[in-house]
């Protein structure tokens, strides 16, 4: 049977918490699948680092590139912390894995499930991708300061824009727009971010023309904000940069029950390096340790999971069995295990 190496980095907080269930869901959904997956474990995130003094060791990358996926729960450690002063985990565990690992697609489907306890009065259907750019923007870490802790300190954070790594993400949300209901929002702010704005435009413009069946459209940034909220139905595929993608997708999450729902996969679609896997959500520190973490979005993220490797009867099942426990969940509230539990149930069914 066909061998899977998943790596599986639970992390800090709520995230080993929502793994343990959306291993649960794996394992039920692919008992009768064919596959074997072969799970190595990674401890890595706050509690490493106070362990060890380690973030992501040489040895960790190179063991995390020989996997075929990943599955990553949530890292950061307590805030204010004194002891995690130097360390930055998020730069240097979760957004160094994006980068090495090539993830220039960051995908955040955000779909309205019925019985799901959105904010809007009147949802409508609510049923979009945003297909964030992963690995550039004001995220490579371009900056620095001077005169650090004075009056008169200079803090820059350059945002690095390439025409290869637009067009790429670009042409990747356009494919998803033919598969689906053909019509992709390129969402930024060129009134004002007038040279990375304007070639996301240009570039957007470009590979529209290969694709006329697609209605393209433009909105800026903060007026997209306002669509999501009261008109979240107009959004097929939104496509945009990696923090304005980050910004969005909690908004998403908010709008269609919450961000214990939000699923995403970092992938990297030549196949070169193994894609991620991974709730939109972080490690809850508010929450963390009492059970009280919503494991769904773990839970949908290896549905995606399983879309990337091929296995697209498993991940429909998984999909299924989360909305029929969303559409079932009424007031009650359940422990993580008991949630996890109750989709492992309906997989199998
Ligand atoms: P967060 O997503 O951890 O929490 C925001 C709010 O949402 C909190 O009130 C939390 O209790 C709630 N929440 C989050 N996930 C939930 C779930 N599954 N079920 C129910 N409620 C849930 O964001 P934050 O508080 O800004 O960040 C906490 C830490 O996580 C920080 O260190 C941050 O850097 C890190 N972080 C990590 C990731 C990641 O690993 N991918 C993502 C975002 C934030
Ligand atoms: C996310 C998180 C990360 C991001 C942080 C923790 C680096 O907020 O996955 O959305 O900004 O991408
Ligand atoms: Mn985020």
């Amino acid at each position: 049977s066909r061998v899977i190496k998943l790596a599986l980095i639970p992390g800090d907080g709520i995230g080993p918490e929502v793994v343990v269930e959306a291993e649960k869901v794996l394992d039920a959904v692919t008992a009768d699948a064919g596959v074997t997956f072969d799970k190595t474990r990674f401890s890595l995130g706050a509690a490493r680092y106070l362990e060890t003094g380690d973030t992501l060791t040489d040895e960790d990358l190179a063991a995390i590139k020989g996997q075929d996926a990943i599955i990553l729960g949530a890292v950061g450690g307590l805030p204010g912390d004194p002891r995690l002063k130097d360390a930055n985990i998020e730069r240097g565990l979760l957004l160094k894995l994006r980068f090495e690992l090539d993830h220039y697609v960051n995908l955040r489907p955000s779909k309205l499930y019925p019985g799901a306890p959105g904010p809007l009065a009147e949802p409508g259907e609510i049923d979009f991708l945003v297909v964030r750019e992963g690995t550039e923007g004001p995220y490579v870490g371009n900056g620095g300061s001077i005169r650090t802790g004075t009056p008169h300190e200079v803090a820059n954070e350059t945002s690095v824009n390439t025409a290869f790594g637009i067009e790429r993400v670009v042409r990747y949300a356009f494919a998803q727009a033919e598969r689906r209901r053909k019509r992709l929002t390129l969402v930024h702010k060129t009134n004002v971010l007038v040279h990375a704005g304007g070639m996301w435009k240009r570039i957007v413009d470009a590979v529209a023309s290969e694709h006329p069946g697609v209605a393209v459209d433009y909105l800026h940034v903060d007026a997209a904000t306002i669509f999501l909220v009261t008109n979240p139905g107009r959004f097929d595929v939104i496509v945009t940069d990696n923090l304005f993608g980050d910004i969005l997708t909690d908004l998403a999450g908010a709008v269609t029950g919450g961000i214990g729902l939000a699923a995403s996969g970092n992938i990297n679609p030549d196949g070169a390096f193994p894609s991620m896997f991974e709730p939109v959500h972080g490690s809850a520190p508010d929450i963390a340790g009492q059970q009280k973490a919503d494991p769904t979005a773990a839970i949908l993220s290896v549905a995606l999971l399983l879309d990337h490797l091929g296995l697209g009867a498993q991940a429909q099942r998984v999909t299924r069995a989360v909305e029929e426990d969303i559409a079932n969940r009424g007031g009650t509230a359940r422990t993580t295990a008991q949630v996890g539990d109750a989709i492992a149930a309906r997989v199998q069914a």
